[in-house]
């Protein structure tokens, strides 16, 4: 019999992908969403592509009800977590809810899998982890500095540190952290992708939505940063490689003793300017931009050293940056306004 794993967030946009590919490769699949920032359209569309139904519980990480029932009816024996808030513009302003939704609803899930016996688990982190890096420090390798620079950042690290100090406390976890560099781009059918909600504030979410003509141009924050073209450098991986990682992960799981962290990058880094190159090749569109003062927080250059996914997950990213381009345009043009109301 087929093995069930509860996917918390599996409504999201890595969430989404992770689905497809989980049930593709024959789990069995129970979702466990409140909808805050997804909708179930994306679920269907994950059923449809995947050619097979996964199981869905409405609510969210700190509801011991929706726990009980995914643990106890679907009897899941390993977890996939990213239910999370992710803006750091909105951490900022309301820290009280990201650590009660990250660090909060972590901590409800993991208290319900231990109820349930359940303690192999994949946990969504971050490269926000590693901050503003030290000139000259990328590629950044699991060992570099941990030094978050806001409050987003700052869950995603206390709940890496919660899971060691869980690991440690007693036998049994089997852990996986994965820390994605930027995730982009979406399913090769342009049937799922990214559909935030308002405006966006990440890179390729608003090259798509200045490219499909839902914002007036692309704001580049800051000309003036110290790399080829003056732009800052980012690793964006495409977001069927991060799925087919958790896949990896998940699959490591029984071999795991504690736990661990591993990066999730392609080991390449290119600027802003770069980027909107490749959207401008993909969409055949002429983007309009302005150049706006440095985002505050934001990091020079981030890029990953990803050696060790590769050495111990047998994981590599295999797409490249116009696979993203060219993917997430034919999402974006086929959903101009993403999953609809
Ligand atoms: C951001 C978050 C990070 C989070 C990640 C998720 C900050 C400081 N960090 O990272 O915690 O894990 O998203 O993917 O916000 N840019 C523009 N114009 C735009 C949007 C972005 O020029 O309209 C630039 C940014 O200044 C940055 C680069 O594009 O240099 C990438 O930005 P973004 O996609 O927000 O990712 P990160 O800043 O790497």
């Amino acid at each position: 019999m087929a093995e069930r794993v509860l996917v918390t967030g599996g409504a999201g946009f890595i969430g989404s992908h992770t689905c497809v590919e989980l049930l593709a490769a024959g789990w069995d699949v129970t979702v466990i969403d409140d909808l805050s920032n997804s909708s179930p359209e994306a679920l269907r569309r994950v059923q449809e592509l995947a050619g097979r139904e996964l199981r869905f519980v409405e609510g969210d990480v700190l509801d011991e009800a929706a726990l009980k029932q995914a643990f106890d009816e679907h009897g899941c024996s390993a977890v996939i977590h990213f239910a999370a808030k992710k803006m750091v513009g909105e951490s900022c302003s309301d820290p009280l809810g990201y650590y009660r939704t990250n660090v909060g609803g972590t901590l409800s899930l993991l208290t319900a899998m231990r109820r349930h016996d359940v303690r192999r688990l994949v946990f969504s982190s971050s490269a926000t982890v590693y901050g503003d890096p030290a000139p000259g420090a990328c590629p950044l390798a699991e060992s570099a500095p941990l030094r978050p620079s806001n409050p987003y950042g700052h869950t995603k690290l206390c709940v890496e540190r919660l899971l060691r100090d869980l690991a440690a406390s007693e036998d049994g976890w089997q852990i996986l952290s994965l820390r994605y560099f930027n995730p982009a781009g979406a399913h090769p059918s342009g049937r799922i992708g990214e559909a935030p909600r308002g405006v966006p504030e990440n890179l390729l979410p608003s090259l798509m939505q200045a490219a499909v003509g839902r914002l007036p141009q692309l704001r580049v924050f800051g000309t003036d940063y110290p790399t080829r073209d003056g732009t800052a450098i980012r690793d964006y991986l495409h977001v069927v490689d991060v799925a087919t990682g958790h896949l990896r992960a998940l699959d490591r799981l029984p071999e795991v003793e504690g736990c661990t962290e591993y990066n999730l990058g392609t080991g390449r880094g290119v600027t802003v300017f770069e980027v909107l190159e490749a959207v401008r090749r993909a969409s055949g569109r002429e983007l309009s931009t302005v150049v706006e003062g440095r985002r505050p927080g934001d990091a020079t250059a981030v890029w990953a050293d990803p050696s060790l996914a590769e050495q111990d997950l047998a994981w590599k990213a295999e797409r490249s940056l116009d696979d993203i381009c060219v993917d997430a345009w034919r999402w974006q043009s086929a959903n101009p306004e993403g999953y609809g109301s």
